[in-house]
């Protein structure tokens, strides 16, 4: 399966923080936004990633994981000329993605929690004979998101996006798992009322085949919002109470590549010398230090 991390548009929610740089770049505590997403595809172990951005932040995002190699991944770039859509992801990505699935994350959702690594898993499952996977979350400002509609019986049947009277509180976060199929569907899909080629409209497309999942998560994963100054701040005290409460990180993506088996424990601790001025880095050599 291969991961694709959408991290481009305007980011004008942030504005002026992110009147120059891009939003997925700015910390939650103390890593950059995106290592947060890509530890999400860690966690789900996919190693071959495509970091989409505009043209004006793609250089950085390169400069800040260069080719993957340190982490045992192969990450590729791509840019997006202008914010379209979510559902541009794929067709921007069409040769990456090739025969492939794909797992869609966007570079601004933040997650967290124990049973994550158990839903990933089970979204890989449900699509391995081909369909859609993607989640939803109970909110408490459901017009703001994607949202799913359910009839009598629980069952599915429309996702609405930024509806004004929304028929659930069930948000859809903003990870995504698909068959290969994707591409194609991508590129019918119409831009909206506002002008994008909504996400919602490929998953309203897997609805109508009979072939879309979705699975509630329950209230042992957050899902963090990060849409305002106010939200990435109470994501920052997140991360840092649960760090300094527990000792593990969140989202550590050394961690998680070592722990996957992507890279060895020598290759942690040289990550962990190399970062050791920062409490980050001191963490990185702890856990190689005990295993070394
Ligand atoms: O966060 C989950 C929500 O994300 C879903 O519930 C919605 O169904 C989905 O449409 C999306 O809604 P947002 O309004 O939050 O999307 P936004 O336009 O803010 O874009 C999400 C991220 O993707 C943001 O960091 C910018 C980036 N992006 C967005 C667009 C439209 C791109 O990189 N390229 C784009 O073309």
């Amino acid at each position: 399966m291969k991961g694709i991390i959408l991290a481009g548009g305007k980011g004008t929610r942030l504005y002026p923080s992110t009147a120059v740089v891009s939003k997925q770049l700015l910390p939650i505590y103390d890593k950059p936004l995106i290592y947060y997403p890509l530890s999400v595809l860690l966690l789900a172990g996919i190693r071959e990633i495509l970091v989409i951005s505009t043209p004006q932040d793609t250089p950085n995002y390169k400069r800040l994981l260069g080719d993957g190699e340190r982490l045992g991944l192969n990450i590729q770039y791509a840019v997006q000329e202008t914010p379209r859509g979510l559902a541009d992801a794929f067709i921007l990505g069409a040769d990456f993605i090739g025969e492939d699935s794909v797992c869609l994350v966007l570079g601004d959702n933040v997650f967290y929690g124990q049973g994550l690594t158990l839903y990933l898993r089970n979204a890989q499952e449900q699509i391995k004979n081909g369909g859609a996977s993607i989640f939803g979350y109970p909110v408490g400002n459901p017009r703001e998101f994607g949202v799913v509609e359910f009839d009598e019986n629980n069952k599915v049947i429309s996702i609405e996006e930024k509806p004004a009277r929304p028929k659930s509180n069930y948000a859809v976060p903003g990870l995504y798992f698909y068959d290969p199929h994707v591409v194609d569907i991508a590129r019918k899909v119409e831009p909206s009322p506002r002008g994008e080629i909504e996400i919602t409209a490929v998953n309203n497309a897997y609805l109508a085949e009979g072939s879309l999942n979705v699975t509630l998560l329950g209230r042992g994963v957050a899902w963090l919002d990060t849409g305002s100054p106010k939200g990435m701040l109470k994501a920052s005290q997140f991360v840092q109470t649960v760090q300094d409460m527990q000792g593990f990180y969140i989202s550590c993506i050394e961690e998680i590549a070592w722990r996957r088996g992507f890279i060895s424990t020598e290759q942690l601790h040289r990550l962990g010398e190399e970062l050791s001025m920062t409490a980050y880095g001191q963490y990185i050599l702890s856990l190689s230090e005990d295993i070394l």
